[in-house]
């Protein structure tokens, strides 16, 4: 697959250097000019091709958005129209955000296929991804999509439900945070929709 990484912090790169491994075409981005990240993408992530945004996502399958969630609406709507969009980012502090982060994105990034992941997994623990459980929450084709990708990464998928369901991934939630194997995970998810 071609893959795009916004954000050249401490998620995007480990997220870049996986999908490398497993053999796909990776495009990253930061907020600016990407000689800014030239050198970082270089030593951590070799391979992946750093560029603007917008050319970044243009020829992409799967976009992984992994930049702070208050950076968010510095991003052009258009660019991810008809684009699998993976919601990587987390709303600090979680009591602002009570229906979590992805409705909000898909309500803006309209035409994009959003699908809530990767953000209950601390970046320290996505990599080797070990056959750990990853949450997936959204619409059922792009759930499908994020899940064969999130497999080729090492990862076992674990759909959670509708893009709603994608709150129970975030801050605030028994889930979040954990980095575990798929029983202790579907436990999590269980306990996780009782409270909520
Ligand atoms: N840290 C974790 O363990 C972890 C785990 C899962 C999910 N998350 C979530 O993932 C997101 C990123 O976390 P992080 O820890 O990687 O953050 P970070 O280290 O602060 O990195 C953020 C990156 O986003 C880039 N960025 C900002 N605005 C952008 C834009 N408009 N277009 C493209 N890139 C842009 C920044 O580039 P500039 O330097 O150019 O501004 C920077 O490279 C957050 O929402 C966080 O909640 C974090």
């Amino acid at each position: 697959m071609k893959i795009a990484v916004l954000g050249a912090g401490h998620v995007g790169p480990v997220v870049a250097r996986l999908a490398l491994a497993a053999g796909h075409r990776v495009t990253i981005a930061g907020s600016g000019d990407p000689a800014r990240i030239a050198m970082i993408v270089d030593f951590l992530a070799p391979g992946a091709v750093p560029l603007p945004a917008a050319d970044a996502v243009a020829d992409a399958d799967l976009v992984v958005l992994a930049i702070p969630w208050h950076r968010f609406p510095a991003l052009e709507p258009g660019m991810f129209e008809g684009k699998v969009v993976v919601d990587a980012m987390n709303h600090w502090p979680p009591a602002e955000a009570p229906l979590g982060t992805s409705e909000d994105v898909a309500a803006r990034l309209v035409g994009a296929h959003v699908v809530k992941a990767l953000n209950h997994i601390a970046y320290q623990d996505m990599e080797p991804a070990g056959g750990r459980a990853a949450g997936v929450a959204g619409p059922a084709d792009a759930v499908a999509v994020v899940a064969e990708f999130l497999r080729s990464l090492g990862f076992d998928p674990v759909p959670v439900g509708p893009l709603t369901a994608g709150r129970h991934l975030e801050p605030g939630s028994p889930l979040f945070g954990v980095a575990a194997g798929r029983p202790e995970f579907e436990n999590l998810t269980k306990l996780a929709k009782e409270r909520s």
